[in-house]
């Protein structure tokens, strides 16, 4: 654990010296040595998605992954994502009674096809392939190659990058009112969480060690505006609309 925790500062002091890195390490930054990345090991769970694996990696949520229950659900959201309760608690309900049981779920559980978890994932292959579960690199890497200037990925550049994962599906979109709605919910998320200080798009290098690692940047701070839910179900559907107008 020592260990852990030494390597984080010393990665973390070459990310404030280097040139391209934020000036300030952030307040957050304390919290994230308390909270160490240690990749799952063991029998531990994990899920298809990186928000939620980020977070037990660090020990937001129970490092094994299991018997998560509502409320661990809803204040590791509102922690280090800056979720509203209402929005954390929803998306953790609808967690919950859809994959879960008697009212906890291991992170795996989310892995049952075309419950929650759907095709054309930004980092995943397809259930068909047999496997739904592990981190595709050159997915990610297809995903971050539209962002427009290799810096950030914008809503825009986000909406490419879905037509271009559902492409191969027969009907080159995915079909079905409530992926539709995840999917576009998972960018609208990955735009919040690592948005850079002009506010344009989410950080390209932040996004490839968030969705390759599923750890969270040593000079990363929770966003500063709290997301709710009003707000995340507008946005979720202006960018199914703009992901429209690509096709
Ligand atoms: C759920 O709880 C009931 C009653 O306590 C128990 O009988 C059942 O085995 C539990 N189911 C699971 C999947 O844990
Ligand atoms: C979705 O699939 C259903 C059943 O397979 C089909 O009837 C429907 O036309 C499809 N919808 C779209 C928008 O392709
Ligand atoms: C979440 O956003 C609110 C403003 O909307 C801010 O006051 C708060 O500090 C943020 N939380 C974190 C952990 O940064």
């Amino acid at each position: 654990m020592r260990a852990t925790v030494l390597s984080t500062l010393a990665a973390a002091c070459s990310v404030v010296v280097g040139a391209a890195a934020r000036a300030i390490p952030s307040p957050f930054f304390s919290i994230l040595l308390e909270h160490p990345y240690i990749p799952p090991f063991g029998d531990a769970r994990r899920s298809p998605c990186p928000a939620l694996n980020s977070m037990a990696n660090h020990g937001f949520l129970p490092r094994d992954g299991k018997n998560l229950d509502l409320a661990t659900l809803v204040k590791a959201q509102h922690d280090v994502f800056n979720f509203s309760v209402e929005l954390a608690t929803s998306i953790a309900t609808a967690g919950l009674m859809l994959c879960g049981s008697n009212g906890t779920l291991n992170l795996n559980d989310l892995d049952a096809h075309n419950v929650i978890e759907h095709d054309a994932s930004l980092t995943r292959a397809d259930a068909a392939t047999g496997d739904d579960h592990t981190i595709v690199p050159w997915i990610v890497e297809e995903v971050l190659s539209y962002s427009s200037d290799g810096e950030v990925m914008t809503l825009d550049d986000f909406a490419r990058a879905r037509v271009a994962r559902e492409a191969h599906l027969p009907d080159a979109r995915l079909n079905g009112t409530s992926y539709v709605v995840a999917a576009s919910t998972e960018s609208v998320f990955s735009h919040h969480a690592f948005l850079d200080e002009s506010g344009r798009g989410a950080r390209v290098e932040d996004l490839r060690t968030w969705y390759l690692e599923e750890r969270l940047p040593y000079d990363w701070a929770p966003p500063a505006h709290e997301l709710g839910l009003e707000e995340v179900t507008k946005a979720a559907a202006d960018f199914a609309k703009l992901v429209d107008t690509y096709r």
